[in-house]
């Protein structure tokens, strides 16, 4: 297993771990008090999820053996209470699910609502629990920040609690499975789900899996507050070419394994209930039917016991993708695949019975039996459907605070060349909250959540009117222009009110309706207006903070060249407002850091890190025969894991602690406040393998440590490579670790460059070197 360094703190933190991990959801005010916490946790072997091979399970081959074609074919039929699809809504679903030809559905929520489905269950021959699944993506009712912003936080421990807290909720409402976490790593800002992942790194993308797949799932999915969780959409959807959701990904098996699949495998090791397929072809086979991911990759490599199951439609969308003839022969090739329920194609009613395909529906139906066992609901049907309990879970002022610190947490500084964040408040009487985004709550809620309410959520207006006024000062509003269409004519309404203010906080971004699945863009810079309403609130020499609103790496350029402080805030969830005023008067320190590279255009897309050498790499100034673009420079805007800080931080070179030929290899060094005010950083290591039988990238992401310390105060960072840390990929596609010589970066963003060489060997490490002058061409 790769271990994941962010989860190893000094050891001098480390021992209040346990105690902490129980009482996470007992504290008085969860999410205050435990961040930063220590999270080693997420490092120690994942709690046994009761996944009992159904083989095994004499109760379940009973129920097995009692069941008729139909019922079985029932379990694996899953059905919609509100679309989220194309597929329309049946009105006979409450009559099908009494006579046991639905065993699941999918975004129906509410403990009444639920029960009232779950006694039709009990009416049927068999009376087999419901399942009852959603899309939980970044919160239930308690909307927390898009996915994509808590990976920012670079902060793995904040999405294990908001997982459990989105369970803790749901599960109050009667909810069992949720279609999450996605693991989909994203290279392509193009592509609207990029939202949803934790970004284009196979390490941080690990970290997060499992993080969230462990808040999901917490210790038992017996327990009430729990989630089976689901890994989705295996695998590289994220990959869609010209970021068009849903269409083709061309990926080498190589790139796969490297890249797209590790966080899978970390949901894998996390315990993962449940995974989907991704809706988009690779190599000539769709996902639903690949034989190669489901049934090699999956089930016999990774030996995933559980349930997969389909994405929306998929089943039937066999037939777009032009592989099967016809409806039953669509259904045959997925359960083939071992697609075990079939989400709103009703499709597997339609297989023939014969004994090749009973097998197959008998295995498919004890994977579903067994989740629903693991779950507890064979001991009680309705352990999830407790309205008393909904009312006291759905919106827990506690979990609003978590949310409130999560999103202050995603916030990353982009520029603060006027060192203007955080506010000296001491000078600001007036301040106009200006921009289309200020006050579009809806928008602040973020895509995909379908129960989070406008109402209960703070826009950004709203928390600095009300935190603004609470401390005496004047807060005035003008729109500006609209997010998304160009229209110029209300500018000057508000160019009128930036100059008689102190100060502007300009809410810039994307309307949430631009983001998240099939929403995919074109151009990347501010959509409509909102560029000029930039410039010209700029030209009038007001001090201005920008703050972005939007779901994706932006190209922007122009914006930063207009915008001395921007801070990215993202759709933060329904206390984007609070938590906005939280960090731009440095209430929560701003130490988030981009999980994705921000591209100076989109014609430099896809642009990520940890990109190949290439047999010409670039170098400055040798634009000729050289990777390079003749009209723009190859760097991105701002690379992966950039993010400013609100002091300034002294980084010590890192040093190896650890004796030689042991593993693992301790890596260390000081990070020192060496500022005025408290404020995070995040140390971050990155690795070159210099030479490798399979070409290497330029450097990997190998730990991160997010701390928060006091003026003057310092800290030891530690690393801790295992030999699996420094293996890779070999040419038959299996794990290999080579001998050779590795460089050493520690930094605060990707560009860190190397401070030492390490010669390693299967003991571990065997020599020490200055780093080579150019190690990009090494
Ligand atoms: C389609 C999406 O691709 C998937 O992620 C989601 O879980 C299902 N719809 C169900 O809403």
């Amino acid at each position: 297993m790769i271990r994941h360094n962010s989860f190893r703190r000094t050891i001098r933190r480390s021992a209040l771990t346990s105690c902490l991990f129980a009482s996470l959801l007992l504290s008085p005010s969860l999410g205050q008090d435990v961040f930063p916490s220590p999270t080693v946790w997420a490092s120690q072997a994942p709690p046994a999820v009761q996944r009992s091979f159904p083989k095994e399970d004499p109760f379940l081959l009973e129920l097995l053996a009692k069941m008729t074609w139909k019922e079985k074919c029932g379990q694996l039929t899953q059905y919609a209470g509100e679309l989220t699809g194309p597929q329309p809504i049946k009105a006979e679903l409450f009559e099908r699910i009494s006579t046991g030809e639905i065993g699941s559905v999918l975004s129906v929520s509410g403990a009444a609502r639920c029960r009232k489905m779950q006694d039709e269950a009990m009416k049927s021959r068999l009376k087999i629990p419901l399942l009852f699944a959603f899309d939980v993506i970044h919160g239930y009712r308690t909307v927390f920040p898009i996915p994509i912003s808590e990976a920012a936080s670079f902060d793995p421990d904040l999405a294990y609690r908001a997982a459990r807290i989105s369970a803790t909720e749901a599960a109050s409402a009667g909810i069992n499975w949720t279609f999450a976490p996605m693991v989909d790593l994203a290279r392509d800002p193009r592509w609207g789900r990029v939202i949803e992942g934790a970004g284009e790194d196979p390490f941080l993308g690990s970290v997060f899996a499992r993080a969230r797949v462990k808040g999901f799932q917490g210790e038992s999915l017996e327990s009430w507050n729990t989630l089976a969780a689901c890994a989705k959409h295996l695998a590289g959807y994220g990959a869609a070419q010209g970021g068009r959701d849903y269409d083709t990904s061309e990926i080498s098996e190589m790139t796969l394994r490297e890249a797209y699949l590790p966080p899978f495998e970390a949901a894998m090791e996390a315990g993962v209930a449940t995974v989907m397929p991704s809706f988009q072809e690779t190599a000539g086979r769709p996902s639903h039917a690949s034989t190669f991911l489901l049934n090699q990759l999956l089930r016999q490599e990774w030996g995933f016991p559980g349930v997969v199951v389909s994405d929306y439609g998929a089943i039937e969308e066999l037939l777009n993708h032009r592989i099967a003839e016809g409806r039953q022969e669509a259904g045959a090739l997925a359960l083939a695949a071992t697609v075990d329920i079939d989400m709103m194609s009703d499709i597997y009613r339609t297989l023939p019975l014969d004994a090749e395909t009973e097998k197959a529906v008998d295995q498919a139906v004890l994977r579903v039996l067994a989740l629903k066992k693991s779950l507890g609901l064979f001991d009680d049907p309705y352990r999830y459907l407790d309205e008393a309990r909904e009312k006291s879970e759905v919106l827990n002022p506690k979990f609003r605070a978590a949310a409130r610190r999560a999103a202050a947490r995603g916030c990353v500084l982009l520029e603060n060349r006027d060192s203007l964040l955080p506010l000296d408040l001491t000078r600001v009487k007036r301040v106009a909250v200006i921009g289309p985004l200020a006050s579009d709550t809806r928008s602040a809620l973020g895509e995909w959540n379908l129960v989070g309410r406008v109402e209960d959520t703070i826009s950004p207006l709203e928390g600095l009117r009300d935190n603004f006024e609470a401390r005496g000062m004047e807060v005035v509003h003008a729109q500006g222009c609209p997010s998304w269409q160009t229209d110029s004519s209300k500018i000057q309404e508000a160019i009128d009110l930036a100059q008689s203010s102190d100060l502007v906080i300009l809410v810039l971004g994307e309307p949430y309706d631009v983001t998240g699945e099939s929403r995919n863009r074109t151009q990347l810079g501010l959509p409509g207006s909102q560029l000029e309403l930039l410039q010209r609130v700029a030209a009038t020499g007001t001090k201005t903070v920008t703050v972005l609103a939007n779901g994706r790496p932006l190209t922007l350029g122009e914006v930063s060249a207009a915008s001395p402080t921007l801070l990215l805030l993202w759709h933060a969830g329904v206390e984007s407002g609070n938590a906005l005023f939280d960090v731009i008067v440095g209430d929560t320190p701003i130490g988030g850091k981009l999980p994705m590279t921000f591209p100076r255009s989109v014609g430099q897309v896809p642009l990520y890190y940890n990109h190949k050498n290439s047999g010409r790499p670039p170098v400055e100034g040798q634009e000729k025969y050289r990777i390079a673009y003749h009209d723009s420079p190859l760097t991105p805007l701002y690379p992966f894991g950039y993010g400013l800080t609100t002091s300034t931080f002294e980084l010590s070179k890192p040093v190896v602690v650890s004796p030689p030929k042991t593993w693992p290899i301790v890596i260390e060094g000081r990070l020192t406040n060496s500022g005025e005010r408290e404020a995070d950083e995040v140390p971050q290591l990155y690795l070159t393998d210099e030479v490798r039988s399979v070409t290497p990238p330029v450097k990997e992401l190998k730990g991160f440590q997010r701390f928060t310390l006091a003026p003057g105060e310092s800290v030891n960072y530690r690393f801790e490579l295992s030999k699996e840390d420094l293996s890779f990929i070999g040419l038959d596609f299996e794990r290999v670790f080579e001998a050779g010589w590795f460089a050493v970066a520690v930094g605060t963003d990707s560009r860190a460059e190397p401070t030492f060489r390490m010669r390693v060997d299967s003991t571990g490490l065997v020599g020490l070197s200055r780093p080579s002058s150019d190690s990009s061409e090494g």
